[in-house]
């Protein structure tokens, strides 16, 4: 028997001025994504805004709807857009933001697991900055990084 450990370092900084330019302009565009969210069930807007390799940086939202589980969080409305309409672009570095709550919001298994899917194809870790009301920041290397023991194609090359 082995014990095994696993870790991940990620920074926190107090204020987004702390930040060099590109991220700051990252967490701009993922909070003005966040007010236009379709959430009038939760009423909980979190945006996310992606910078891809060739510079630019597009944004998305949650999307509700009445059924509950149909809605979709805005990671997954991002970078299923993203992919349909930039498939040749890498995705460098993922802002999450919300709204409405001081606390860290932080991506749900099903969007940890759709940011390491693309993790995978571009052979290259998506930086993920989360952000919240308090204007606080997280920077963590990967998706990976916040799902161990993960899932992926790898996984399906040897059945
Ligand atoms: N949500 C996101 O968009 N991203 C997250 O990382 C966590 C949760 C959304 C889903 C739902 O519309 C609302 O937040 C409350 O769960």
């Amino acid at each position: 028997m082995k014990k095994l450990n696993f870790n991940f370092e990620y920074e926190s900084y107090d204020s987004v001025t702390e930040l060099d330019t590109v991220r700051q302009e990252l967490i701009q565009k993922a909070v003005e994504a966040a007010g236009k969210a379709y959430a009038p069930y939760s009423n909980f807007h979190v945006g996310a805004a992606v910078l891809l390799g060739n510079g630019e940086i597009i944004s998305g939202n949650n999307q509700e709807n009445a059924s509950y589980p149909v809605g979709i969080c805005a990671e997954r409305t991002l970078l299923s857009y993203v992919h349909a309409n930039f498939p040749d672009q890498k995705k460098k570095i993922l802002a999450i933001t919300v709204l409405d709550t001081d606390l860290e919001a932080s991506p749900c298994g099903l969007c940890r697991q759709t940011i390491i899917e693309y993790e995978t194809i571009q052979n290259e870790p998506i930086e993920i900055i989360l952000h919240n009301r308090s204007g606080t920041v997280l920077i963590i290397p990967s998706g990976a990084a916040l799902l161990p023991l993960h899932f992926n194609s790898e996984s399906l090359n040897d059945h």
